[in-house]
């Protein structure tokens, strides 16, 4: 089984407005809603792709429920805590005449001490029956930003594998507790090594710079493919993985379609090359489609023949 965690989980709504303006009065002409949250995403996506999975975190009041119930739609298996104040709603303008969204993220409720003490319980208990755990997204009001670290060093004593996407503090305090893996995107590996990167060298670089910091594998998702350093059966690796980039319908939550297939890979026993490449053919194929984490496995099949894995000389790394 892979447990996600998703401890600020939202109602996503997006709605289609020509020729947004500001300070102008809009009508929608399409609007789409559904659950969210980063670790929600990545549930879903593996979903699609035939793994078992269950989404735990935390749920509030009446969005709270509709969260759970339009998951329950999916079929996706959830397992939340219920907590006292309400679940976020999220709303982004797509503007279908230019391509560019807009998105107003609401806070996020407040997470008492008793709740959090819930769920950690709760996540040991799914713990017994899982491979792999996957920390996504942002905390909640009044979560301690080390609440990702302490849980990861909990799981990693029960031999689960922890994966974490998230950035900022709670990021820095994660990879401190030596997580398996960690998958940020250029901004938030950016951010976490202290300065920017250039050219290629330095975003391959990076990838191995922030592996000193704790986390066994890192791999950074950049708008065509992944830079990462993993561990091969012959030892660590450096990676280099491609693809063409395709004109986006909706590039959001394509780094949470990566990550959902980087793990349903991993769950079967994938190579790191081989979950590289079944990830970015599903970050590529999710651009496609309105909503984070929908992919069709059909086209990530097409797709996968068209992403390229090039290893890179770990000399290179010194050099
Ligand atoms: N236009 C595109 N064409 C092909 N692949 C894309 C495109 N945009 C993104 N991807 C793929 O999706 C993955 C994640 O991309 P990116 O780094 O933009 O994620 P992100 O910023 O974390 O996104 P989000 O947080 O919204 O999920 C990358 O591995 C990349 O290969
Ligand atoms: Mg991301």
């Amino acid at each position: 089984m892979i447990i996600t965690v998703t401890l600020n989980t939202a109602i996503d709504k997006t709605l289609e407005v020509p020729n947004f303006r500001l300070g102008r009065r809009h009508r929608s002409v399409d609007q789409t809603t559904m659950p969210g949250g980063k670790g929600v995403n990545v549930a879903r996506a593996i979903k699609r792709l035939g793994r078992p999975v269950i989404a735990t975190g935390f749920a509030g009041g009446a969005t709270g429920t509709r969260i759970v119930e339009a998951l329950t739609a999916e079929s996706v298996l959830t397992d939340f805590i219920r907590i006292g104040e309400e679940s976020r709603t999220n709303t982004a303008v797509l503007d279908p005449t230019t391509g560019v969204q807009t998105e107003i993220n609401e806070r996020g409720p407040r997470v008492t001490e008793r709740e959090m003490e819930l769920f950690r319980d709760k996540l040991l208990y799914l713990a017994q029956g899982a491979d792999i755990c996957v920390f996504a997204g942002s905390l909640p009001r009044a979560v301690e930003p080390d609440v990702y670290g302490s849980l990861i060093k909990e799981l990693r004593k029960l031999g689960v594998t922890t994966i974490v996407d998230t950035d900022g503090e709670p990021l820095r305090h994660a990879v401190r507790a030596e997580p398996d893996v960690v998958s940020p995107n250029v901004i938030e590996a950016e951010e976490l090594v202290g300065h920017e990167f250039n050219d290629d060298e330095d975003r391959m670089l990076a990838v191995a710079e922030i592996v000193e910091q704790g986390p066994r594998e890192a791999i950074m998702t950049v708008p065509d493919g992944v830079f990462a350093k993993v561990i091969t059966e012959a030892g660590p690796q450096l990676y280099r993985v491609r693809v063409e980039q395709q004109e986006a319908r909706a590039a959001v939550g394509s780094g949470d379609a990566f990550l959902a297939g980087y793990v349903a890979c991993r769950y079967t026993g994938g190579t790191p090359e081989e979950c590289l490449r079944f990830g970015v053919a599903c970050g590529a194929e999710s651009t496609q489609h309105f909503g984070a984490g929908v992919i069709d496995p059909h086209n990530v099949e097409r797709l996968l023949g068209e992403v390229e894995a090039i290893p890179v000389s770990l000399s290179a790394e010194v050099g």
